[in-house]
């Protein structure tokens, strides 16, 4: 009865100019191991599900990019949005889906570009909240130690007197300010969201009944077209009036049923230049090298990634991003990294 939905719509703006809106991040070896980061993710979750239960979520522009990077999946599992409207429609969606398939699901909605270093850890971890949720009415995350008031995160109080090891979620918040951020983390029992979910098909369904009603009256309305030929239809007419709302917004802040299973993996959620520099294998002087035959000296703390076997020489820069593709160079202060999605704006304005 396991399933699992691997998200893979995002843009990856950040990681510009190797992730582009043709070309996103999760399509790309970002790691420089041979696989890219959906094929890494896919392996990942093959050990804990049966493949033919793995479904993609992506849009309809990406469909070719499935294919050719997970030659193992067939039609029926690769879920086509014909709009961007963040991860709450895709999951209903998908979740309908599956339960027309069977009731009884079990599934795990995971991102398709993180990084998790030990997998059997990982597998463990959701293999406890699969049992957990097979037995409960339970809406699950994987939780991780925070070590700074990051803002782009959710945030998860959990109920500190509970001594069992999944606990009970008190207050779930996406993307506190900065303020907030740093007085949960004072307060000790809060933990970040990984982003990774487990519910049963039945819960998450009702999550979405009790508390997004308009999206699942839109839904619901085709819920006979799903898996026949006349899906494709309902979709492209009705996909787009979806609110454009993620998950967490739209179920994981308004239940009651939220259960934190605090997560023993090391976790990245790759989402700058930055967190990747962080994961990579470094040189003497701290610089971190993909594809590139690099050369530099009184250079230190870069992230430069080029071109397979493409020479590189740096000298005197400390903690830049240095990427070469055909059509962009990218010389950047990993302190600004986050100015790249601007940067990408201005650009295209531009040219
Ligand atoms: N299929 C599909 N369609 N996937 C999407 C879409 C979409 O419209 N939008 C985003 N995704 C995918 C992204 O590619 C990514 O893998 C995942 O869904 C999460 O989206 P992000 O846009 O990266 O979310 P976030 O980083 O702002 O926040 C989420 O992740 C954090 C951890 O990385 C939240 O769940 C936070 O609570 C969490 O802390
Ligand atoms: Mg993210």
């Amino acid at each position: 009865n396991y399933y699992a939905i691997l998200m893979a719509g995002g843009v990856g703006s950040r990681f510009w100019p190797v992730s582009t809106e043709a070309f996103p991040k999760q399509f790309h070896d970002m790691l420089g191991t041979g696989d890219t980061l959906i094929q890494k993710t896919f392996k990942r979750l093959s050990k804990l599900i049966p493949k033919e239960n793995i479904f993609i979520l992506t849009n309809e522009r990406y469909n070719d990019l499935v294919f050719e990077q997970l030659p193992e999946v067939t039609k029926r599992q690769v879920v086509l949005e014909p709009a961007m409207r963040n991860t709450a429609p895709c999951i209903l969606y998908a979740a309908l889906k599956i339960q027309k398939e069977n009731a009884d699901a079990v599934m795990i909605v995971a991102p398709s570009d993180h990084w998790i270093e030990d997998e059997n850890a990982f597998a463990q971890n959701v293999q406890k909240a699969f049992d957990f949720c097979s037995k409960h009415d339970a809406l699950m995350t994987l939780g991780i130690q925070p070590t700074f008031p990051n803002t782009g995160y959710g945030y998860i109080e959990y109920d500190k007197t509970s001594e069992e090891e999944i606990k009970p979620v008190s207050q779930f918040r996406e993307k506190p300010d900065y303020d907030t951020a740093k007085s949960f983390i004072a307060q000790g029992n809060f933990l970040w969201n990984a982003g990774i979910f487990m519910w049963s098909v039945k819960s998450v369904v009702e999550a979405f009944r009790n508390n997004q009603a308009e999206l699942y009256q839109l839904f619901e309305t085709g819920i006979n077209d799903y898996n026949t030929d006349r899906e494709h239809d309902f979709i492209s007419q009705n996909y787009a009036k979806a609110e454009n709302i993620s998950v967490d917004y739209a179920i994981m802040e308004s239940s009651k049923n939220v259960y934190v299973l605090p997560a023993t993996f090391d976790w990245n959620d790759l989402g700058t230049w930055g967190s990747l520099y962080d994961k990579l294998d470094k040189d003497e002087a701290d610089n971190a090298v993909v594809n590139a035959k690099t050369l530099t000296q009184d250079a230190s703390g870069n992230m430069i990634r080029s071109k397979a076997n493409k020479i590189v020489v740096v000298d005197g820069l400390k903690d830049y991003i240095i990427v070469d593709k055909e059509e962009v160079l990218l010389i950047f202060p990993k302190t600004k990294e986050q100015d790249i999605k601007k940067v990408l704006q201005k650009v295209k304005d531009k040219f």
